[in-house]
């Protein structure tokens, strides 16, 4: 455990793993120092060919952990020494490798073993190739290590050291060093805090997004309608303008509030859901189909109130809406994104692919609406998110609607990137 002596600084321990992106540990570092931290680094042995611990050492002013059998350690018990000091065990970059050893229990180095021989908090940036982070095997490891309660700072999408473009990239060192702060909570000064900085990926981007569920009358009074919130379609929203996005939002019936800078247009029935989407989606990049839109409505109206006296059932008669999303995509300006959502309580994947399919989208984010915690009314989902030519989908665990969110932008911003490089 940490000794707690006030008049000593607080100290992290920084794991950096063998991959490109070790170098940016250092930046990390600087920013924790900066904070008002001490930095203690341990390395892998594949980390140290990336960096020398020497620069290490000589920016933390501690000496720096590879193996501690090396005979000039000046600790013959450091990963207990170490593990026991540092209030945050934070790794970055992560490779697949310290993952699946962390996730496993291996412990056949000195940061592996620090890993075991801490109870401190621990954070991982993991950075990898797209294809690795996304193989079950890794998948089943995050899993394993967040239900062990292990902090991540997500990778996000870009260009990656293998010159493909994924998902896999550390996340920006401010915000890693932010996420760190906050788990160490009040004892850092407010003064050092780091301002989250949010990647501006979507600033060439215009979306327009349908929100909520859509009302069908029956009569004056009545309508058909389901439990969509809004909360989802929002969070896209929401994360979109914070990327930089511009955001038109066509929103049905939602029981939440619009975020501030969205230009909000509302459009109650699925019809006036179509009439506005039709009016402004040549304006868009990319669309969003997340409402719950009304397959059928009643075929006819009433003009007043139905009267129960004299009936003993009531039949309705239901018509096919227009497919807002299908619309959209048949009718697109070369260039512009189209995802949609699916919103199945049974064969997930299969109806999501047929809808990816037939619909001709980019993407569909498929969430399994009978699953706890995901779909209507909820602040988290799950998804499985397919890509047009991808091979699998990707999977997207229970999280809150707004990180499901940044999941989808992300798989957005790849498209883009992917489509503007076909073009060079
Ligand atoms: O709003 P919340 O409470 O946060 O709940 C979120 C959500 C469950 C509504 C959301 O995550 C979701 O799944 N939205 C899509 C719901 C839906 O209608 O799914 P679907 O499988 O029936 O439709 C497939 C796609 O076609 C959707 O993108 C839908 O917007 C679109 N569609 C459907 C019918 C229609 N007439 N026009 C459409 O555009």
């Amino acid at each position: 455990m940490p000794t707690g002596n006030p008049n000593l600084p607080r100290s992290i321990g920084l794991g950096v793993s063998g991959g490109i992106a070790a170098y940016k540990a250092i930046e990390v570092m600087r920013l924790l120092q900066k904070a008002g931290f001490n930095v203690r680094v341990a390395m892998t042995k594949h980390a140290a060919e990336f960096v020398a611990p020497l620069t290490f050492r000589a920016l933390s002013g501690h000496y720096v952990l590879v193996d501690d059998y090396d005979p000039s350690n000046p600790d013959p018990i450091a990963h207990i020494n170490f593990s026991q000091e540092i209030e945050l065990l934070l790794i970055v970059p992560a490779t697949a490798n310290i993952i699946a050893k962390f996730a496993n229990g291996v412990a056949d180095d000195f940061l592996t073993s620090t890993y075991l021989a801490s109870t401190a908090p621990v954070l991982i940036a993991p950075a990898m190739n797209t294809t690795m982070w996304d193989h079950p095997a890794t998948q089943r490891n995050l899993e394993k290590l967040r239900s062990d309660g292990v902090h991540f700072v997500e990778p996000v999408a870009g260009e990656l050291a293998c010159r493909t473009v994924g998902t896999g990239k550390l996340e920006d060192v401010e915000n890693i060093a932010a996420q760190a702060l906050k788990i160490l909570g009040a004892g850092a000064s407010t003064d050092a805090e780091v301002p989250e900085t949010i990647e501006q990926d979507l600033s060439e981007e215009s979306f327009l997004i349908t929100v909520g569920g859509t009302r069908e009358a029956i009569d004056p009074v009545r309508f058909i309608s389901n439990r969509s919130s809004g909360k989802m379609g929002f969070a896209l929203a929401e994360r979109a303008l914070a990327r930089g996005a511009e955001v038109t939002v066509v929103a049905g019936s939602v029981s939440v509030l619009p975020p501030e800078g969205v230009r909000l247009i509302e459009a109650l029935s699925a019809e006036e859901m179509f009439q506005a989407v039709k009016r402004e989606f040549t304006a868009a990049s990319v669309f969003v189909g997340a409402a719950a839109v009304a397959d059928f409505r009643p075929a006819k109206s009433e003009g007043n109130k139905i009267k129960k006296e004299g009936r003993e059932n009531l039949t309705l008669e239901l018509e096919k809406t227009k497919d807002i999303l299908a619309f959209v995509s048949r009718n697109r300006n070369p260039g512009m994104i189209v995802a949609g959502f699916a919103a199945e309580t049974e064969n997930l994947h299969e109806f999501a692919k047929a809808k990816l399919e037939k619909k001709d989208l980019d993407l569909v984010v498929a969430n399994d609406i009978s699953a706890e915690g995901v779909g209507f009314d909820t602040d988290t989902n799950a998804a499985t998110i397919f890509v047009r030519d991808r091979r699998k989908g990707f999977e997207v665990p229970l999280m809150s609607k707004q990180q499901v969110a940044d999941r989808v932008l992300d798989e957005i911003a790849v498209l883009r990137q992917n489509a503007a490089s076909a073009q060079i």
